[in-house]
């Protein structure tokens, strides 16, 4: 391996005999090349290298052929069309670079990190999985490398069932699909087109929540490239502190490729959507509070409670997913919810690829998007406060074209925030002591880049008046979860100043030269 990473290296013309840049090369990746051997280029070679500005992607096509991508060819536009927002799929890359083996990875990492002490600035990537981040430059980059992680599709199941290697390219769809087949389950994401990565390294919120924790606490082994190339497994007895750094660090570590999680038996259940009128809506805020603050939270209950802007009729309606991971249908706990008057349901016992794929149809591709997060203490006033005031915040923009404005309450009871301690921690920065709180996520679409800054104007406006009615009522939570925040917003300073010092020792430990602060920008970085 080393040998082929050095003499890739020196292939592609990475190092050349100017003094000063040698050391630079020498100074690079600590592991791997140990033997290097800077190649032999006069003087005015290595000066034609340098004004050439030797591009990344053309070095790159150099080692991996045809798994680089340019633009106006199928395998990049299709790439580059296949993320969730339009504000992503608008990013262009230089080239898309898409690995199918670890390997892959590992000289790519490698060479990118010597490329970006060569050619400061030529060399910046972006890692991407599902491609769902909202905003632009998280999973991808202009003028850089976007390296896609979509072909790392292996499932496999453990032959004693009790877990799964998920490739990182995986949708929860694919995962699910394959599963159920065999009876069992894995704590995921809930919307099926949405990918494995993402959603694992920053926390994950399932259906399972209640009975499992966190998506990320049931990771039981990261397999994941670190800035020098190395591949390492993270897990509760190898490199522990970067297991626990993945757990809601995000893309600050490495490139992770597989996830092990532990998986559980798991039947039929009963889910779907519920439309409730609106003039029972304060009853609404009242029995989400009640259920979230229940002294025996059912585990089997998921929710999330959506209220829904109507731009047409300038009006509000409620769309509820309600998920009892039981084949069992209106259970007691939800009965507060289910006794009021409906407009419509879809609820079924059905299976977990059913029920994701059903959202996943009310969460299409291809407009621009926000997303923006907090998080309160329960309390259907502070409920009735965010109703209230995203209905004054949308008034000035509700001539958008293309206009959707939604508000979703999820429950975080302490049933959820106590398994992280249990399953070896996390970084997310939250535990019982929390108390029972709820997640609030503003979902905005609309059509033209003309109108993105009213958006995000009236979003912040939002958040910012939130804040100050958690205040007035005592119900405020630093936490910020990272998935659904704007970019705008800061959700690694809510994991709190021990998990941020934990997050940028383990970052100096793993990734001493900075590569995935600096020449990874996109996403949320640990040093501001
Ligand atoms: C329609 C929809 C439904 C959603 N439903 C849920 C839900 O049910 N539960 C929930 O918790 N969240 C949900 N989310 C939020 C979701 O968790 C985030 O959008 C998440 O980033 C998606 O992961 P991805 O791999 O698709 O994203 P990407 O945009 O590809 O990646 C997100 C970030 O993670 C980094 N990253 C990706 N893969 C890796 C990797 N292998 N190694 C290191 N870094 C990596 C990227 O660089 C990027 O910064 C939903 C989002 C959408 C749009
Ligand atoms: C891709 O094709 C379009 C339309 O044919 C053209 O305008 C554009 O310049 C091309 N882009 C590149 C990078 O070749
Ligand atoms: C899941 O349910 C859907 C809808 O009923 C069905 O088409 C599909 O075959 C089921 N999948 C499995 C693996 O049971
Ligand atoms: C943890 O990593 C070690 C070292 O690579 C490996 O031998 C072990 O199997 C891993 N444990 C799990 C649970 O994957
Ligand atoms: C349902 O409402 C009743 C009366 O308001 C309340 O006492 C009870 O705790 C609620 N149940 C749940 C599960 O929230
Ligand atoms: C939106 O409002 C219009 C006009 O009042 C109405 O016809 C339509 O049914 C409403 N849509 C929903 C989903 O409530
Ligand atoms: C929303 O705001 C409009 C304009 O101020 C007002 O007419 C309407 O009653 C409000 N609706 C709700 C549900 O608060």
């Amino acid at each position: 391996m080393f040998a082929r990473l050095v003499l890739a290296a020196s292939a592609i013309g990475f190092t050349i005999a100017s003094p000063v840049v040698v050391e630079r090369a020498a100074a690079a990746p600590s592991s791997p090349p140990s033997s290097w051997q800077p190649a032999q280029y006069s003087p005015d070679q290595a000066r034609q290298l340098m004004q050439q500005k030797l591009s990344c992607c053309s070095g790159l096509s150099f080692v991996f052929g045809n798994k680089i991508s340019y633009p106006n060819s199928t395998v990049y536009d299709t790439s580059v069309a296949s993320y969730w927002s339009l504000q992503e799929a608008q990013v262009e890359p230089n080239c898309v670079f898409k690995p199918t083996t670890t390997t892959d990875v590992q000289l790519a990492v490698f060479l990118l990190h010597i490329g970006g002490k060569l050619f400061p600035g030529q060399c910046e990537f972006a890692v991407r999985s599902g491609g769902h981040t909202p905003f632009s430059g998280a999973a991808n980059i202009e003028n850089g490398v976007t390296i896609d992680l979509q072909s790392f599709k292996q499932l496999i199941v453990a032959a004693d069932r009790q877990t799964v290697q998920i490739g990182t390219g995986n949708r929860w769809a694919d995962v699910y699909s394959s599963l159920d087949a065999q009876q069992l389950a894995t704590s995921g994401g809930r919307v099926g087109i949405v990918g494995v990565g993402g959603l694992t390294t920053g926390g994950g919120i399932s259906f399972f929540s209640p009975r499992y924790g966190f998506v990320c606490d049931n990771v039981v082994n990261f397999q994941v490239i670190l800035a020098s190339g190395l591949i390492v497994n993270a897990n509760a007895t190898s490199y522990p502190d970067l297991w626990r750094a993945l757990r809601g660090g995000s893309n600050n570590f490495g490139i992770v490729t597989t996830f092990t999680m532990r998986t559980f038996e798991q039947g039929k259940f009963w889910g779907g959507f519920i439309g409730l009128t609106i003039d029972t809506i304060q009853q609404q805020f009242q029995a989400f509070t009640d259920l979230l603050s229940s002294p025996q939270y059912d585990p089997y209950a998921a929710l999330i409670y959506s209220v829904v802007y109507n731009v047409t009729g300038r009006n509000w309606y409620v769309a509820s997913n309600f998920e009892y991971t039981k084949p069992q249908a209106y259970p007691p706990f939800f009965q507060n919810f289910t006794s009021l008057p409906q407009t419509f349901s879809t609820m079924r016992i059905s299976n977990l690829t059913d029920f994701t794929l059903e959202l996943a149809a009310s969460n299409p591709l291809g407009f621009r998007q926000l997303f923006a997060t907090g998080t309160y203490g329960a309390s259907a006033q502070q409920m009735a406060a965010i109703y209230r005031i995203a209905n004054t915040t949308v008034q000035p923009i509700n001539d958008i074209a293309g206009l959707k404005w939604s508000i979703s309450f999820q429950p975080e009871p302490t049933v959820i925030t106590s398994k992280a301690a249990a399953n070896g921690g996390n970084s997310l920065g939250l535990s019982t002591s929390d108390g029972n709180i709820f997640n609030v996520l503003l979902t905005a679409t609309w059509d033209n880049a003309a109108d993105d800054a009213r958006v995000n104007t009236q979003a912040k406006s939002l958040f910012a008046q939130a804040q100050a009615s958690a205040t007035t009522l005592g119900k405020t939570n630093p936490y910020l979860y990272l998935n659904y925040a704007a970019p705008w917003q800061d959700p690694i300073a809510g994991y709190g100043a021990d998990n941020v010092a934990a997050l940028q020792a383990a970052s100096k430990k793993y990734d001493p030269d900075s590569v995935f602060q600096y020449q990874v920008p996109g996403g949320f970085k640990l040093f501001k």
